[in-house]
């Protein structure tokens, strides 16, 4: 085990008032306003991990030069802290985040943080800024760790010095109209990642690659954008930011893209297979084209279709938008079975049905 490490604490004296915080917390949106302090650690390959500090949120210095700035290496996580109703302060399986950003790290050639220093970055934090954890319904405190290559060089290698950070800000529903249905884009044009690429990595690049396509599906009124798998343009892979199930209502059974190297391994995604499975759903990991998605859709066999990760927690998908087609009517209810699921999966982690699988911890 890894030993633990003193963090140097710096405490913000301005930070914002209790009044204005509070008002923040009844409607928080997404990812606009961050908390008064935040987390660093710095890597060197001569010294390691080192300097664990925390201090108040604000500009980081950052040379030109950065390696970061210029090719790209980066990666990062995203996780919430949840109030429950007792006032305890928890979050959902930061192990798991924990390991993926050490994945995600040797695949962008950066160190890997161990999984204890990962864990202690985010009770830190909660420590100073536990009153940004919000208690309304369907909010909490969305947390992201990341790390960039902060050494200022322009050969292009793995840089020697690292910088790994960890912020937060106070979340609501991620899409404008809470959990009503969203529509999706289905982008023919553009891919996300590659077989060999970079698409099981949580790094920056990826999501640059969706950005186009995110712009298209606004364009064209939808919310998120589907994209298929690089090589045959037929599979199903994932949305910009989050993974997918097709519910088959009458079988009992849901169908979710398999991994297949260039999709995210969502933890939201590991979590429903298990809850899924334990309600007596079969659950079946496979390439799916998007014609069968058409085809069980129309012939009535698909019923329900959701989007599922930490900022979206599960949201049903109402209609597939493609140049050509569209599934789906962006005008249904939302699936029974996408809601149950949902609600067993919000009801862990707000501490209102049992944690049967000790994902949940304490932090503070
Ligand atoms: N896929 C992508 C591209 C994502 O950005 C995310 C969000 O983190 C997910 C899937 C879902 O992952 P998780 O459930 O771990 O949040
Ligand atoms: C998350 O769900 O944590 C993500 O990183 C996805 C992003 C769309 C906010």
């Amino acid at each position: 085990m890894t030993e633990q490490i003193t963090f140097e604490v710096t405490k913000n004296l301005t930070p914002l008032a209790d009044a204005q915080r509070e008002e923040i917390l009844k409607d928080p949106g997404f990812g606009v306003v961050f908390t008064d302090h935040m987390v660093d650690l710095c890597w060197s390959e001569k010294g390691g991990w080192h300097r664990p500090r925390v201090r108040p949120y604000g500009p980081i210095p950052m040379d030109p030069a950065s390696a970061v700035l210029h090719y790209g290496q980066e990666i990062f996580e995203g996780l919430k802290a949840y109030r429950h109703a007792d006032g305890s302060i928890w979050t959902f399986r930061p192990e798991a985040n924990a390991k993926r950003l050490q994945r995600s790290a040797k695949r962008m050639a950066l160190p890997e943080l161990p999984v204890e220093h990962f864990i202690q970055s985010i009770k830190e934090l909660i420590a100073v800024d536990g009153a940004w954890v919000p208690s309304a319904p369907d909010t909490s405190l969305y947390l992201r760790p990341f790390m960039f290559a902060s050494e200022a060089f322009l050969g292009v290698r793995a840089a020697k010095k690292v910088a790994y950070y960890l912020i937060a800000s106070p979340a609501g529903q991620y899409f404008k109209g809470g959990i009503k249905p969203v529509k999706i884009w289905l982008s023919e044009n553009y891919s996300r990642a590659a077989r060999g690429g970079t698409g099981a990595a949580k790094t920056g690049g990826n999501y640059a690659a969706s950005l186009v396509a995110q712009e298209e599906a606004y364009k064209n009124g939808c919310d998120q954008v589907l994209f298929l798998d690089s090589e045959t343009h037929t599979n199903l892979e994932e949305l910009g930011g989050m993974n997918l199930f097709l519910v088959y209502g009458n079988e009992g059974k849901l169908l979710t893209p398999k991994l297949s190297g260039s999709i995210l391994e969502g933890i939201t995604r590991e979590s429903i297979i298990q809850l899924a499975k334990d309600r007596g759903l079969e659950v079946v990991e496979q390439d799916i084209p998007i014609a069968k998605w058409r085809e069980d859709a129309a012939s009535g066999k698909i019923t329900e279709a959701f989007a599922c990760g930490t900022a979206a927690v599960i949201t049903p998908i109402g209609q597939v938008v493609a140049k050509e087609f569209t599934i789906g009517d962006p005008d249904a209810p939302a699936g029974e079975i996408t809601m149950a699921i949902r609600e067993e999966l919000t009801g862990i982690q707000t501490g209102k049905v049992a944690d049967r699988y000790g994902w949940m911890t304490k932090l503070s």
